[in-house]
This record gives structure tokens, sequence and C-alpha cells, in this order.
């Protein structure tokens, strides 16, 4: 049986920063396509650091030589972390853009669904797009009459069915354009996490109909960052990093493999691959929890000073940052937080590396409740430089002090020593 798709040693080279200006540009839009959208620059930034193949400083590979393919009637997810490769390597195989080297092979009528932008005119209506996007699947204008009813009430949209897509909401837009793909019957499916732009109820819509597409034979490849999903939709997957295909094989043992690499990055405190936000002309490279002697610990004892030592590298001198570490529970309530502006400490960062200690003392948090630590770095008049958020997990134990100490969840996140005694009853 010949592929569906065939990815055969496809390297695409960027031009470093050419896709800078994105989020600038989108002043009106929800939160969650600004998030999206803040994933460009994020992945801007994931390539200033080692280990990208750059071949110059202008240049580098944001694919490199990946080879896989998807064979008909297939469901294979592609997964990776920000800036890994997997909507350039979608890109290429929906022909938006060439491959520097290599090929690509393509059986079947392939429809794909990309980032918020890519697939639909902005000045032309929601109607002219679907009649586009047939046409453009090589389907007669009485196919697309047929199937018009159908994407109309998957989408909801139709009220707005002769506005011009520009004018849509980010979810309006992406609820169209999933509608056109999943039903201008493609035999190939390519989409990527736009999903998660809509609402969850949406999303589950949409998944389900993936899932109905597979079971009626439909190729299909897809992007998702969401763990438990793929397993359920998919039978393969591929691993991306930094650009590299390091792992294809059944679905469950590579998210599998995934969710293992990305804890142990949570505790080696490495944190220059990690999803950030920030115009990065500086950066937290490494953070890790300490003791008093410096050395890394692997999980805090409670009662302790919770000491953080992280390194920031700048690309340029900076005088007058400031630094904040909060510090929260898994489920994100902020616990406790540090910022060097409350404790005037100042924060003057020249170019190159530099180390910072923030120690909170004796920090009482009940064992059995796991913290995560965020971090951030900005400039006096706020500009953001970064912002890695959940950078660092630890679990909390207890020790002498605090054997006595309930683990229990209900009992509440601070453990404070209590003292109980009997008193004279009101009368
Ligand atoms: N048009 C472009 N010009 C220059 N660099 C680009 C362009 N598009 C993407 N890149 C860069 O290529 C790398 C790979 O980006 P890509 O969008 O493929 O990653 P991704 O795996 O889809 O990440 P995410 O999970 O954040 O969506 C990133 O470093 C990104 O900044
Ligand atoms: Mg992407």
């Amino acid at each position: 049986m010949k592929p569906a798709l065939r990815v055969e040693n496809v390297s695409k080279r960027y031009a470093i920063g050419a896709n800078q200006a994105m989020v600038g540009d989108l002043p009106n839009i929800t939160d969650s396509v600004r998030r999206f959208a803040s994933g460009t620059l994020r992945k801007v930034r994931a390539l200033l650091q080692p280990g990208r193949f750059a071949d110059d400083a202008n240049s580098f590979w944001a694919v490199k030589d990946a080879s896989f393919e998807v064979n008909p009637g297939e469901a294979v997810a592609l997964i990776g972390r920000n800036g890994a490769g997997k909507s350039t390597l979608l890109k290429v195989l929906s022909r938006i853009t060439e491959p520097t080297q290599g090929r690509i092979e393509i059986r079947g009528r392939l429809g794909s669904l990309l980032e918020v932008g890519t697939g639909f005119h902005p000045e032309l209506t929601g109607r002219e797009n679907v009649y586009m996007n047939g046409s453009i699947l090589g389907m007669s204008r009485r196919e697309i009459n047929a199937k018009f009813d159908q994407i109309v009430e998957f989408s909801e949209v139709g009220k707005f069915l002769d506005t011009p897509v520009k004018r849509y909401s980010s979810g309006m837009y992406v609820r169209l354009a999933f509608a056109v793909v999943a039903h201008l019957d493609p035999e190939i499916l390519i989409v990527d996490e736009v999903l998660a732009v809509g609402d969850a109820n949406f999303q589950k819509r949409c998944i389900d109909r993936m899932m109905d597409l597979a079971r009626s034979g439909k190729t299909i490849l897809f992007v998702s960052h969401n763990m438990q999903q793929i397993p359920r939709l998919c039978q393969r997957a591929v691993m991306l990093e930094r650009g590299q295909v390091v792992e294809v094989g059944p679905a469950g043992d590579v998210v599998q493999h995934y969710m293992d690499q990305l804890l142990v990055d949570a505790r080696t405190g490495d944190l220059r691959n990690k999803t950030r936000t920030g115009d990065g002309r500086a950066k937290f490279v490494r953070a890790g929890l300490v003791d008093n002697d410096g050395r890394p610990l692997t999980v805090f004892t409670t009662g302790d000073d919770l000491i953080l030592h992280m390194d920031v590298e700048a690309t340029t001198d900076l005088p007058d940052a400031n630094i904040l570490v909060a510090v929260q529970t898994l489920h994100g309530t902020r616990l406790i937080s540090g910022w060097t502006d409350e404790s005037h400490f100042p924060v003057t960062l020249t170019k190159g590396r530099q180390g910072y200690e923030c120690r909170f003392k004796n920090v009482a948090i009940r064992p059995g409740n796991p913290i995560m630590v965020s971090l951030r770095i900005a400039l006096e008049n706020q500009t953001l430089l970064d912002f890695v958020e959940n950078a660092l997990v630890y679990d909390v134990v207890g020790d002498d002090r605090s054997r006595h100490l309930y683990t229990n969840t209900e009992l509440g996140v601070i453990a404070y020593d209590t003292e109980w005694k009997g008193v004279k009853a009101a009368e």
C-alpha cells in the first residue's frame, strides 16, 4: 500500500526574526488568539537557543531532515514543544510554503486547517470562503451546494454568512474553517492545534467529527498539545524536537515518552526550551531550589527556607529590571511571591549571564501539596522580558519537625504550628 502522505528528508530554513511582528498586529482579538499568536513570538525566542541548527547567524532550520509516512486511513498525531517545527511541517505538506530541501508526496485530496489567518481570504464573506475552499479542493459548485447546509449548521455562524470573515471573532473563524475542511470531503485532513481557540463544547464536536472521519477511512495528521486526546484519536504519533523527528511509533508510547521528558526537564531546571512570553532581551535559562549551601534540591522540605537560584541571560545591558518569583499550587492558586521591587533589590542586567537568589523564610506548606514556581522578569516600565509560567515543579515533603502533619489537601495548603489549650467557657 502506498502511503497517503510521505515526508522525505524535508528541511525548512527560515530567516531569524522574520515573523516577529505578529503579536502587535492583532489589536482587538480575544485572549485565546492572542495567546495563540504569541506562540509565534515565543518560537522566535526558541531559536535563539543553543543547539539549533544555525548555519549562519541570520537563519536556522525550523525543520531538519524529517522523514515519515502516513498510510491511507491512518490517524497520526504530531507532537513536540513550542517551536519544534510542527506547524512548519504542516505548512509544507499543505503547500503553503516550499521545503528548502527534501520532498513530499501526497496521494489524495488534501484539506488543511492551519493557524488562524491561513486558508480564508479576509475580505471575502463566510459564504464566499466556503465556495473558494471547496474549489481549491477540486469540488464542483454543485458538490459544494450539497454540503453547504451541513457546513453552516456545524459552524453555527449562519447569521454572519454574508459578513467578510475579517470581522469574525476568532471563535467564529475557527468554527467555520473547521466546518469547511471537515465537510468538504477531503481524503486527507491536516489540522493544526487551532482548535484550542474554540470553546470546550466546540472542541469536543471537532474531535468527534475527526473520529468519525478517521473511522470512515480518512487519513488524518494533526497537531495537539492535549496528551489525553491523542491516543484516543490516533494510532501513531510522530515526535519532533528542534525540527527533527525523534520518535515515530504507537501513539500511547510516544505520548508517554514525551510526557516523561517534560517532567525530567521540569526537575532539572533547564528553562531554555520552556514555553514563554516576553520580548526575550533577557531570559531565565536555569532555575532550581537549592539548600543553604547552594546544592540543588529535588524536593522541598516544609518548614525550611525556600531558596531559589536562577540564571538570567541578557542579550544587552538592561538597568532597572525587576524579577518576580511566584509559588503556586498545581491548581494555580498563588501562595507566595517574591518581587525585587517590593524588596527594594535592584536588578541591573549586563549583557551575558548573571545569577540571583530569592529566599523565602520558613515556608510551611503542608506536605503532599506539590508546588509550581513561575518566573517573570520585566523592566521598570513593565515591558515584559521573559515570563515562564510553571517553570518548576516540586513535591513537598515533611521531616522530623513536620512528621505529625497530615497530608490531606482538605486541611489546607499552608501548615501552621497550632497550639491548643482548654479555656474557661463563657457563662
Ligand atoms: N515564517 C517564519 N519565519 C521565520 N521563522 C519562522 C516562521 N515560521 C515559524 N518560524 C520559526 O520556526 C520554528 C518552528 O516553528 P513552528 O511554528 O513550526 O513550531 P510549532 O512546533 O508549531 O510550535 P507551537 O507548538 O508553538 O505551535 C520556530 O522557531 C519559529 O519561530
Ligand atoms: Mg504550531
